[in-house]
């Protein structure tokens, strides 16, 4: 069964979106209950649950060097910003959240709470 998502509205137009995130850094962004990592690289702007598998410290406070990775600042465990796998053979996985744009806006998709 697949899971519901309610679109959110996070920024008013892709071009705010790319103003206001600097390219290649990581940005926190709560949302009710949901904690979020939010980074635009070239390929776009991804969207994450903002905690390291390994201890849970939020990667939002970690860096993205090449665009292609997110780097926990803790124990500089590596996820991959396509695949979300650790790229070192640590293990763990990022958890996405959809992201998608329009003339509305920029939404992210978040779980329905509805049962
Ligand atoms: S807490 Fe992130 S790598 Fe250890």
């Amino acid at each position: 069964m697949e899971t519901e998502l309610e679109w959110v509205r996070v920024f008013p137009s892709l071009e705010i979106a790319e103003s206001s995130l600097e390219l290649n850094v990581p940005r926190a962004l709560k949302y009710r209950d949901h904690r979020l990592c939010l980074i635009r690289n070239s390929d776009g702007i991804r969207a994450f649950f903002d905690e390291c598998p390994h201890k849970r410290v939020p990667l939002s406070r970690g860096s993205c060097p090449t665009g292609k990775e997110i780097v926990c600042y803790l124990h500089s465990y590596i996820y991959h910003l396509e695949t979300g796998q650790e790229m070192e053979g640590n293990g763990g996985e990022l958890t996405f959240y959809p992201v998608k744009h329009n003339e509305d806006g920029v939404f992210i998709g978040f779980p329905s709470q509805s049962t």
